[in-house]
């Protein structure tokens, strides 16, 4: 099986939300995988969302991802839920350590040059860019690009059908994170047929990038 870095290089987006039902899980799943994006980024925003986790354990074929990790806790809950992933809104030490020691892949956000040194020294490579279109975008990834030649950035805050071309196209972005690939408005009103337009939508951007 490929490594969940190269699957969310490959796709270029990780959809991303907090679901609190069985039946959200069940359905987005589905959406997933009528769409051919096998990614997803559940956020631990909500209490509920530690009840569904388990549900993902019967879609095999979906890569999951916890996000807003900010505990070791949450390191143990996302590995207990089978997660290929976690991911942190900024970077911690400690969080990083206990990742690489419970052998969970961990993407930790970063929005300085100070951030990007540390998480780059604690060995993390790829980093999510967070909260993009607040941290100065596309410009401070661009002044990146240079004084970080061997870091890559997973964008991700504020992202949209609109403006993730623009992320996309450059060098060290080598995926986006958005909750606008699945909004949570169309999830709690059970719009599935919408959601999979619109991850088609994306992935039709994405292709012509
Ligand atoms: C996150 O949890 O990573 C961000 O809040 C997502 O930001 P978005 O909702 O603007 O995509």
């Amino acid at each position: 099986m490929m490594n969940i870095l190269d699957l969310i290089k490959k796709h270029k987006i990780i959809p991303l939300g907090t679901l609190i039902t069985d039946e959200e899980v069940e359905n987005i799943c589905n959406c997933l995988t009528k769409a051919d994006l096998p990614i997803i980024e559940v956020t631990l925003r909500d209490k509920r969302v530690i009840d569904i986790l388990k549900e993902f354990k019967n879609y095999s074929n979906i890569s999951l991802g916890i996000g807003t990790i900010r505990s070791k806790d949450q390191i143990d809950l996302a590995i207990e839920a089978g997660a290929s992933f976690a991911i942190t809104p900024g970077f911690s030490y400690t969080l990083s350590e206990y990742a690489l020691e419970s052998g969970l892949t961990l993407i930790p956000g970063v929005q300085t040059a100070s951030e990007v040194m540390a998480a780059s020294d604690a060995g993390h490579k790829t980093l999510k860019f967070f909260p993009a279109e607040l941290s100065g975008g596309v410009d401070r990834l661009s002044a990146f690009k240079s004084v970080f030649s061997d870091i890559t950035f997973i964008p991700t805050g504020g992202i949209t059908n609109k403006n993730i071309t623009n992320y996309l196209s450059l060098d060290n972005v080598v995926a986006a994170g958005a909750s606008s690939a699945m909004p949570e408005s169309l999830i709690r009103s059970k719009s599935w047929q919408e959601i999979i337009n619109n991850l088609e939508e994306i992935k039709t951007i994405i292709k012509a990038i």
